[in-house]
């Protein structure tokens, strides 16, 4: 089944570009995002006033980019929580309330009592999911699939990248419905979507000897740390899980911005810091304070590996390792900048001698709370 693959995460990563191009298929057609499972819906997504998006680990990482996409493209506020949390607070949730949950198994018990939590109180429940019939689809109003196929390694791979792309169309919908997004941004949207998986088949293709070589040689590291701004965050976030998740190393992922409010105290000399810049054609000013967080570590001796796009010369003078992602517009880097960190996990992982596909402890599916 692994084909000729070392592991069923190295087939997974693999197959990247394909789970975001079947997520799309059939969902796009001249400009516009068409969404055949959400047709008849489009009261629901009028008349609610606020979405709040649910779900645990990797998938939260997925949910906490939506936040960026849904509020940019859907003027809809939205709140990303965990589902353990969600459920057991008194959350203010009501019949304008949407909430977006995101599983790839559809059977995780602490998103699936979350939704159940919001339907009892009058919520409205959207769930994307990439496996068809599972439970948590089955309670939900809606239900948008993300077509990766199915996943085996314990890390979530690939359905991640999906599940990116599935809340991009869901944005893009909701906002066309509402009248909230230009029929302008949606055609450059949808074509930033359609370029995406030949962008990570590149990655994949040019990267991945680099970064599989970073994996050896960082395989005696202790601690790895990520950096991220915006929609670079969540994946700074997911880049520190899945190194935690298979490599057994310690590691976090921070905003960017947070680092002067505590963790540079972390930061000595030999210390790994991936940083994921972001293009300076969104924001110069946002990529000019990463490019000045990149000087502040470097100068205190952190080994800086930068993720960046390809052109972007900033970054050159303060990096000990760039890894390039293809020009991508800003809503659409994050599903390139996480190749290279799921690669990187697999191979540091890899280097230590340890199973993949079934880290000690964890469970594929967590059916219990
Ligand atoms: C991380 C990972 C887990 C899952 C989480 C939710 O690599 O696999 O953090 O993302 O347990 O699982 P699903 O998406 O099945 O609800």
């Amino acid at each position: 089944e692994k084909g000729g693959w070392s592991s069923f995460m190295a087939k997974e990563v693999s197959e990247e570009p394909e789970a975001v191009a079947n997520t799309l298929r059939g969902r796009l057609s001249g400009g516009a995002v068409v969404i055949p499972e959400l047709d008849g819906l489009d009261e629901l997504f009028i008349g609610i006033d606020r979405i709040i998006v649910t779900a645990c680990g990797t998938a939260s990482y997925a949910g906490a980019v939506g936040k960026y996409v849904l509020e940019r493209w859907a003027g809809v506020p939205v709140d990303v929580e965990l589902a353990h949390e969600f459920r057991y607070r008194d959350p203010v949730i009501g019949a304008n309330t949407l909430v977006v949950s995101i599983s790839q198994s559809g059977e995780t018990m602490d998103t699936l009592m979350a939704v159940k939590y919001a339907r009892e109180r009058g919520a409205k429940t959207l769930s994307i999911c990439n496996t068809q019939g599972a439970t948590i689809p089955r309670e939900s109003d809606a239900i948008v699939y993300t077509h990766a196929g199915p996943e085996v390694a314990v890390a979530s791979t690939k359905a991640f990248v999906a599940q990116i792309t599935a809340l991009q169309l869901l944005a893009l919908h909701i906002g066309r419905v509402r009248g909230y997004l230009s029929a302008q941004e949606s055609v450059t949207s949808v074509a930033e979507l359609e370029a995406l998986p030949a962008k990570i088949q590149r990655i994949l293709d040019e990267e991945q000897p680099h970064v599989e070589q970073l994996g050896r040689w960082m395989a005696d590291t202790r601690s790895v740390l990520f950096l991220g701004r915006n929609v670079g965050y969540p994946i700074a976030l997911e880049g520190a899980l899945k190194l935690k998740e298979i490599s057994y190393i310690h590691a976090e992922g921070f905003a960017a911005g947070e680092l002067k409010h505590g963790p540079i105290a972390l930061i000595e000399p030999g210390q790994p810091v991936f940083v994921i810049v972001p293009s300076p054609r969104e924001s110069a000013l946002i990529h000019s304070k990463v490019i000045s967080n990149i000087q502040e570590i470097r100068a205190r001796g952190a080994r800086v590996i930068v993720i960046a796009e390809e052109g972007d010369a900033a970054v050159l003078p303060y990096a000990d390792e760039v890894l390039r992602i293809p020009v991508a517009g800003p809503m659409f880097e994050p599903v390139l900048a996480v190749v290279p960190l799921h690669i990187f996990a697999m191979a540091l992982a890899t280097a230590k001698g340890l199973d993949v596909d079934q880290p000690r402890n964890l469970a594929k599916s967590v059916t219990v709370e």
